[in-house]
């Protein structure tokens, strides 16, 4: 990409007279706030050519006629695209990657925000991906600083964003067992620990990414379209109040935020400030990003258009989510969800139904949550045949049937009460700040 601008005769040529929203400057800026400080000596050096070369023209007379200076900048994917852009956390495998496939098929500029850069790069052309329409960048949602540093990458490379997926996550259901039965059988280990010294349930799945939401919401403002923002929810975190999933034991349960009060470091790590189990941990960062979502929409909706969604996209029961349970639950769970509850959706579907969420102008009610349970054509859990499930009847494992939609005021458990999301929010932000 050639870019030429013009100056008046007799201003000397500085950096400060190159535009800084040029992707070289912005990458520049990024490479600097990420930690590649420019070499002291190296700086030296620049300033004292440039102290001479402005020295020299002072001594000589300057032409009066404008001069035009041509830079050769390097290109980069999204900067001129007419594409569409999302952004998907944790998209190096599952319903993330299925989704992103699903987008970039669709014509969109995906752009994969991963922890294991190459991990997604051999996901994404494993699953045939075209690489001309997703782009691999690093983002640890653990971590405060790569999530700012993703940021600030993002801009060196595109002008705006469309849609942005929360969808990483992490699950250690057996985290808080000890006495091992048979090696391997029960993996333990206690709690995992963020950079920042949080709980890993709590930091990956939420923390990181309300930082990210608030970042990017003003890259979405700047969208030409109508962005939006999906945050994944689950069965299991109770927001429907009346589903078998939200049930079973341990149940999510967020307290008076005691944990979060306290600040969600060691010894704490739960968010009532109860003892650590790492089952609750996962249901309760999913009742938060819920409670996320409602959150952005009281707040942003209204002033910037932005629709904010979450989705439950099924029990896609062999996904990495699973990794860290015992080996029997891994080989049972999927063949139980096939064959009794048929709460069971494939990867491609799921991900199909996420990137419904994003493009599909029938999932865009701000403040929505999407729940769809079983795959199409099986009648899901006993329910209907994946079509909005109007009279919200029940099935035998007390699933309202394939499809439905909660408005915001009918999400209910623990998500509930308006004033505990606020009250989240602000306590959130005490730990991001
Ligand atoms: N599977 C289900 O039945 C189910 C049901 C309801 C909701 N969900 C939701 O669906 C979403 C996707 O889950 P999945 O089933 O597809 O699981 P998955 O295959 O394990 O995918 C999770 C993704 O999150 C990434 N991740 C984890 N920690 C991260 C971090 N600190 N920073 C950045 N990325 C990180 C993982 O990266 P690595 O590849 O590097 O590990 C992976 O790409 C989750 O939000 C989950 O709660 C799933």
């Amino acid at each position: 990409m050639a870019l030429s601008f013009v100056l008046p005769a007799g201003t000397a040529a500085s950096p400060t007279v190159a535009p800084t929203t040029t992707p070289f400057a912005a990458s520049l800026t990024a490479a600097s706030a990420a930690g590649g400080a420019v070499q002291p000596g190296w700086a030296a050096a620049c300033a004292v050519a440039a102290g001479a070369v402005a020295g020299a023209r002072r001594q000589r007379k300057c032409p009066k006629v404008p001069r035009k200076f041509s830079l050769q900048m390097p290109t980069f994917p999204g900067f001129e695209s007419k594409k569409k852009t999302v952004v998907i956390t944790g998209a190096s495998s599952g319903l993330g990657l299925s989704a992103a496939k699903s987008l970039a098929e669709q014509g969109w500029q995906v752009v994969m925000a991963c922890r294991d850069f190459q991990k997604a790069e051999k996901a994404a052309k494993e699953a045939g991906m075209n690489p001309e329409n997703y782009q691999v960048m690093h983002c640890d949602l653990a971590s405060k600083q790569s999530v700012r540093n993703f940021v600030q990458t993002f801009r060196t490379m595109y002008q705006s964003l469309d849609a942005l997926v929360c969808n990483a996550a992490v699950y250690f259901p057996n985290a808080h067992k000890e006495g091992v039965i048979l090696p391997g059988l029960f993996p333990g280990g206690g709690p995992r620990w963020s950079a920042e010294g949080h709980e890993m349930s709590f930091a990956a799945n939420y923390l990181g990414h309300f930082l990210l939401c608030k970042l990017m919401l003003e890259d979405l403002k700047k969208s030409s379209g109508t962005p939006r923002c999906v945050i994944l929810g689950t069965v299991t975190a109770t927001v429907n109040g009346a589903e078998l999933g939200g049930m079973i034991p341990p149940l999510a349960h967020l307290g008076n935020f005691e944990g979060l009060e306290q600040g969600m470091k060691a010894p704490v790590t739960m968010l009532d400030g109860g003892a650590f189990d790492g089952a609750k941990a996962y249901k309760d960062s999913k009742v938060c990003d819920v409670m996320l979502m409602k959150e952005l929409h009281k707040r942003f909706h209204k002033e910037t258009g932005i629709v904010f969604t979450s989705l439950y996209p099924g029990c896609i029961a062999e996904t990495g989510l699973f990794r860290e349970h015992y080996p029997l639950f891994q080989n049972l769970f999927p063949a139980f969800h096939k064959t009794v509850t048929k709460a069971y959706v494939s990867q491609d579907e799921a991900g199909q139904r996420l990137a419904a969420c994003v493009a599909d102008d029938r999932y865009g009610t701000s403040g929505s949550y999407y729940s769809w349970e079983g795959e199409a054509g099986t009648g899901g859990g006993g329910g209907k045949d994946a079509v909005q499930n109007t009279e919200k009847d029940h099935d035998w494992f007390m699933n309202y049937g394939s499809f439905r939609t909660l408005s915001i005021d009918e999400i209910g458990g623990e998500a509930a009460n308006d004033q505990r999301c606020s009250k989240l929010w602000e306590l959130s932000e005490k730990l991001v700040a």
